[in-house]
């Protein structure tokens, strides 16, 4: 939780982009301020159109950087100066425009420049429209920067300024300020740009080289066009398990069901929506050095899904026949070929959860279950904490009720001691 002066004499090169979320900076730079850091802030021409330079140097108490050839600005601090004497530097709001231009090296304004020459850790609070959001090039964007070790946070789900609903509202100011504190007192640190870039040390970021497969959320198997068979699965769960793998520096392919929450960041996230086309994506993945299977796969499905909608009539009811769904967690963790090195699955049980996880992780061939306890009075199923066990062939270990994403945190600082073979 931040303090007064949790951030006191923190050095924030604040790169403002050109977005209608602009505004929200306003209250982070009062916010970074209360708690004693020093803001320096550099707008994008565009920027200047949604909140003026003087609001925003007025409320950092600094001057205002916006010129890449203002001879005063030169002679007073070159940019190289000025993108190096920060602790942190923030994108926020960092929009298509400037997370492509920092994806691909283009330097053709302050804001941009200083992002290359930067030797220091970068954080960005994407915004965006959410069709933008959701265009390959985007994604794809954000997968290099996550490569190239750039920290994010947000956007988050909700209706936009120009009324669509879906990801790219940009994190609120509390929220990156909390992204802020991580990133600065971060020990998973990711590797820094201009540091060594793919040959990242090991303790900086633990996962770098790694790839890591998930699968997440539901599986939904049709009876007909418009009916189908599903479960609760809110995705929450596994969606953190990757975001965190990719903070850890892995390379992180997440395939998802339906869901109703946003792709993470520099992630590439293949949709998905029967448990034969979760298996087969997969399958596609590999080779990975970890599979975690988070999803709630549907066990059966329908026998035939009915090519027109089945409709009520003189017929009666329609008898559903069920058939078996391939089980992807046993067929990944027993593959003879390209088996993950580590092989992580979940037990959603309502009793007997140790027993079953333990059983379970016998049975599928898998290194690790994650067991959990899904009745209903447990609020796990589309709720933000989970109470789980961990098993593996040594023994049980018990977690305290964590959030999802703290779960996550944890089981992902596992996986690079596991993959040393190393006990921790
Ligand atoms: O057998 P059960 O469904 O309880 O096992 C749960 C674990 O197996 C989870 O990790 C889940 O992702 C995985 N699973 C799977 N494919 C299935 C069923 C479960 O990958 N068809």
């Amino acid at each position: 939780m931040a303090n007064a002066t949790s951030l006191s004499g923190k050095r924030i090169l604040l790169v403002i982009g050109g977005g209608i979320a602009a505004y929200k900076v306003l209250e982070l730079i009062r916010r970074l301020r209360e708690r004693g850091a020093r803001v320096r802030p550099v707008m994008t021409d565009a920027a200047k159109q949604f909140v003026t330079p003087l609001s925003v140097a007025s409320l950092s108490g600094d001057k205002l950087y916006d010129d890449l050839f203002s001879l005063t600005d030169e002679a007073e601090m070159g940019h190289i100066r000025l993108s190096r004497e920060a602790d942190l530097l923030v994108v926020a709001p960092a929009t298509a425009d400037l997370l492509a231009k920092m994806a691909n090296g283009l330097a053709n304004d302050l804001a941009s420049t200083l992002l290359l020459a930067t030797d220091k850790r970068v954080l960005a609070a994407p915004a965006m429209n959410v069709r933008m959001w959701f265009h390959p090039a985007v994604q794809r964007n954000l997968a290099q920067l996550r490569e190239d070790g750039v920290l994010f946070v947000g956007p988050n789900e909700g209706e936009l300024a120009d009324g669509e609903f879906g990801p790219g509202r940009m994190a609120e100011p509390q929220e990156i300020l909390g992204a802020i504190e991580d990133a600065l007192r971060s020990d998973m640190a990711v590797p820094l740009p201009n540091q060594g870039g793919s040959t990242a040390r090991l303790g900086d970021a633990p996962l770098a080289g790694k790839a890591v497969v998930v699968t997440s959320g539901p599986t939904h198997e049709p009876i007909d066009p418009v009916r189908y068979l599903a479960n609760r699965s809110s995705g929450k769960q596994g969606h953190a398990i990757a975001a965190a793998a990719a903070a850890a520096g892995a390379r992180v392919t997440l395939v998802s069901g339906p869901v109703a929450i946003a792709d993470p960041a520099g992630v590439v996230t293949i949709h998905v929506e029967t448990a034969r086309d979760m298996l087969a994506a997969v399958e596609a993945a590999l080779p990975a050095d970890v599979f975690v299977a988070a999803a709630a796969v549907a066990d059966w499905r329908p026998a035939r899904a009915e090519h027109g909608k089945i409709k009520k009539g003189a017929a009666g009811n329609p008898t559903l026949a069920l058939v078996e769904n391939p089980d992807i967690l046993a067929k990944i963790a027993q593959r003879k070929k390209n088996r993950p090195q580590l092989v992580i699955g979940f037990a959603a049980e309502t009793e007997h959860v140790a027993d079953y996880a333990r059983t379970k992780l016998g049975k599928k061939g898998c290194d690790l279950i994650v067991a959990n306890d899904v009745s209903q009075a447990t609020g796990v199923m589309g709720g933000d904490t989970n109470t789980v066990l961990l098993v593996d062939r040594d023994g049980i270990e018990t977690w305290p009720t964590l959030d999802k994403v703290e779960v996550a945190r944890r089981l992902v600082a596992r996986m690079g001691p596991l993959l040393h073979g190393v006990q921790s």
